[in-house]
C-alpha cells in the first residue's frame, strides 16, 4: 500500500463532498476516518483500512451517488492504484456495505463493527445535534411539532438517534457514545423546557 494513501484518498473525495449541506459534507468524512482508525486501534483491527473506509464509506450512498454501482467500481479501481491488495479491498468493501442504519446489518468483521460506529458515532452528540438540523433544513423538514406524524427533525431523535447506543458493536464505541447520547438528551429536555415554558403554545392562550 502507498505510503500516501490517505493524503490520495482525501484528494479523491474532495470534489465528492465539498458541495454537501445534509450532513454529508467532507468533515463528515474526516471525523468518521478519524474515529475508524481510533476504534480499529482500541479494538485490534488495522487502522489505515479503518481510517481509508471512514473516508470512502459514503461514496456510493444513493442519497449522494447518481450511479452507486459506479461508484463503488470506481472505489475498487482506485484502491487498488494506490496499492492495496484484492483481499485488502474486499475487507474495506464488505465493511462499507454493512455501515448503513438503513439497511440494518451486523458487521461480521471488527473493520466493519468499527466503521458502522465511528459512522452513528457522528449522528450523536453535539455533532449529530447540528447535522440534524442541517438536514432537515436541506430537505425543508419543520424543527419540531405536535403533530407526531409530521416528520421534523426533533423526531429523528426519537426515530433513530436515540437507539444508537443500544446499536453500538465495540465497547470503545459504546464508552463515546454514553457521552454523546447524554448530550443529546440533556438538548431534547430542554429544548421541551423551552418550547413548553409558560404553559404551552400561544394559541392555548387564546
Ligand atoms: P449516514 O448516511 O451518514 O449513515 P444518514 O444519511 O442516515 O447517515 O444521515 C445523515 C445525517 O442526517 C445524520 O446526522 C442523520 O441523523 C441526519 N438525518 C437523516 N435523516 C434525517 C431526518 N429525517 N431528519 C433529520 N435528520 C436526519
Ligand atoms: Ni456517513
Amino acid at each position: 500500500m502507498d505510503s500516501g494513501v490517505i493524503q490520495k484518498a482525501l484528494h479523491y473525495i474532495q470534489p465528492l463532498f465539498e458541495k454537501d449541506a445534509t450532513g454529508h459534507d467532507l468533515d463528515h468524512m474526516k471525523r468518521v476516518a478519524r474515529w475508524s482508525r481510533e476504534l480499529a486501534l482500541r479494538e485490534g483491527a488495522d487502522p489505515t483500512l479503518a481510517e481509508l473506509a471512514g473516508l470512502l464509506h459514503d461514496v456510493d450512498d444513493a442519497k449522494l451517488s447518481q450511479n452507486p454501482d459506479a461508484s463503488r467500481r470506481e472505489r475498487r479501481e482506485k484502491l487498488l492504484e494506490w496499492g492495496l491488495s484484492d483481499a485488502q479491498v474486499e475487507e474495506i468493501e464488505q465493511a462499507i456495505e454493512t455501515v448503513s442504519f438503513r439497511k440494518g446489518k451486523v458487521p461480521a468483521s471488527t473493520l466493519g463493527k468499527v466503521l458502522q460506529d465511528a459512522d452513528r458515532l457522528d449522528a450523536m452528540g453535539a455533532v449529530g445535534i447540528a447535522r440534524t438540523f442541517a438536514f432537515g433544513g436541506a430537505k425543508g423538514q419543520m424543527i419540531h411539532s405536535d403533530d407526531p406524524g409530521a416528520g421534523t427533525s426533533v423526531q429523528h431523535f426519537h426515530d433513530k438517534l436515540l437507539h444508537l447506543l443500544h446499536l453500538m458493536n465495540t465497547d470503545s464505541g459504546r464508552q463515546e457514545a454514553e457521552h454523546r447520547h447524554e448530550t443529546m438528551t440533556a438538548f431534547l429536555n430542554e429544548f421541551n423546557r423551552e418550547y413548553y415554558a409558560l404553559g404551552g403554545k400561544s394559541d392555548e392562550s387564546k
